[in-house]
């Protein structure tokens, strides 16, 4: 029979005891193991840039819980609002409005540019990614739907249908989603034949085009689904104009344009959407991670063109829209625009580009340093010019054992993916490149 036991209040520094092991050892028991782990410690508060293990020990969050807590751990001003909103009310659903969902909807509104101003509020990314999915298909009354190779959307049915950063995600999942086609994405640094001076293919829609005219006609398909930097499958930027031909293309044949902005959204990148940067406006955007700054929240943003189509009952929620996850929302986003933190993010790439550059000049590597504002890939390569995983783990295990918390990503596992907080300060951020660099020397290139 299982014992209820209260957590430790004495961190394992404190005590002299190893309270990690004994809370990796309970998860093990009671926790699904499905759950993958970038590292194996327990974590018990979180403060700003930092976090803290069971154990009192500290490490600077270069992860920000994949990308979820852009303004730090508990930032005040979020803390807040969720405060003084538990205070107030928790929970209504649909059974009536609430005025804190309505005045989020407003707020995200106020950051996406028009016609996009209408929003569904739900719980994660997945949700929002199968919202927008549903949305198309009932817009349009078409069934097609195009994602690309090597994205990442959620791991419900219908985004793990539109997912192929790994094919472990879908294993023994299938028969999936059916009407979906994937295409290439211009990942130009690994796959294209073209040389770097040239225009790319890919992103000038050539093989969307032959996918119209050999698989699935244009006069099919609802919605073409992007992310406009892919995140989980290697922080890959596309060419300049991918997304404008996107647009183009999706105009020329009725298509709905996806901008899945799950990850790059909300000012990670310098602007509140990706999308900006190419100055295109989807017809759908999605939004999560970062959004409601760790309070579980989502949101579908169209227009009332498109939202005003689906009729009430069409989707729905219990929890969507929640009115604590829904001030965190409204505070997450007057904080970015108080602190100028999309201008801030900007800065840190800047700084941290000119860091990685310097060390690529002594030869350390990465083969490729991309990105835009503080979303930032590296990406490792052996002496045979092979995805260098095995280093990538090592720098990353070195980092760790000094204090700094950084993530992989890539079809490949080869890319460390830098996610400082946006509020990290200068300090903050010199050292963790010090010891990012400290590791990228100490683990050499395999072969
Ligand atoms: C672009 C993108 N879309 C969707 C998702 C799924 O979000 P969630 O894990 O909240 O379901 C992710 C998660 O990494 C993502 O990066």
């Amino acid at each position: 029979m299982a014992t209820k036991v209260s957590p430790p209040q004495l961190t394992g520094s404190e005590t002299g005891t190893d309270l990690s092991a004994d809370w990796r050892r309970r998860d093990r028991r009671s926790v699904a193991q499905v759950w993958s782990r970038y590292t194996d410690l327990v974590i018990s508060s979180g403060e700003g840039s930092y976090v803290t293990d069971v154990d009192g020990r500290r490490y600077l969050d270069f992860a920000c819980g994949i990308a979820v807590t852009s303004l730090g751990h508990r930032h005040p001003a979020v803390a807040e609002a969720v405060h003084r909103q538990v205070d107030r009310l928790w929970h209504t659903s649909v059974v009536t409005q609430n005025a804190a969902m309505t005045e989020a909807a407003e707020r995200v509104a106020s950051i996406c540019p028009d016609p996009l101003e209408v929003v569904f509020f739900a719980n994660s990314g997945a949700e929002v990614v199968e919202g927008a999915l549903k949305l198309a298909r009932r817009f349009t009354g078409r069934s097609g739907i195009i994602a690309f190779r090597g994205a990442f959307h959620g791991r419900t049915f219908g985004a793990v249908s539109v997912t192929t950063s790994k094919a472990h995600y879908r294993l023994g999942y299938g028969p999936l989603l059916p009407g979906i086609q994937i295409t290439p994405y211009p990942y130009c640094f690994r796959f294209c034949d073209h040389a770097p001076d040239q225009p790319c293919p890919i992103a000038a829609g050539a093989e969307l085009e032959r996918l119209f005219a050999q698989v699935l006609p244009a006069s099919e398909v609802a919605a073409i689904l992007v992310e406009p930097i892919q995140g989980e499958g290697g922080y890959v930027v596309p060419p300049e104009g991918f997304l404008r031909n996107l647009r183009r293309i999706c105009d020329q044949h009725g298509i709905l344009l996806i901008c899945d902005e799950v990850q790059t959204g909300v000012g990670r990148t310098g602007r509140w959407l990706a999308s900006e940067h190419e100055q295109v406006v989807p017809d759908i955007v999605t939004l999560a991670k970062s959004l409601g700054s760790g309070l579980p929240v989502g949101a579908i943003v169209s227009s009332h063109r498109v939202m005003d189509r689906w009729e009430a009952g069409a989707h729905g929620s219990t929890f969507g829209g929640n009115p604590v996850s829904c001030a965190a929302v409204t505070a997450t986003l007057d904080v970015i625009e108080r602190e100028g933190l999309l201008a801030r993010a900007g800065e840190l790439g800047e700084r941290v580009r000119t860091e990685v550059e310097r060390w690529r000049s002594q030869g350390l590597g990465p083969a490729d340093l991309r990105g835009r504002g503080a979303m930032i890939g590296m990406e490792f390569m052996d002496g045979e010019g092979r995805p260098d995983a095995e280093r990538v783990a090592g720098i990353k295990h070195h980092a760790l054992e000094h204090g700094l918390l950084v993530l992989s990503c890539g079809i490949d596992d080869n890319v460390i993916r830098l996610l400082p907080p946006l509020t990290v300060s200068d300090q903050e951020l010199s050292e963790g490149l010090e010891i990012l660099e400290a590791a990228v020397s100490a683990v050499g290139p395999r072969g």
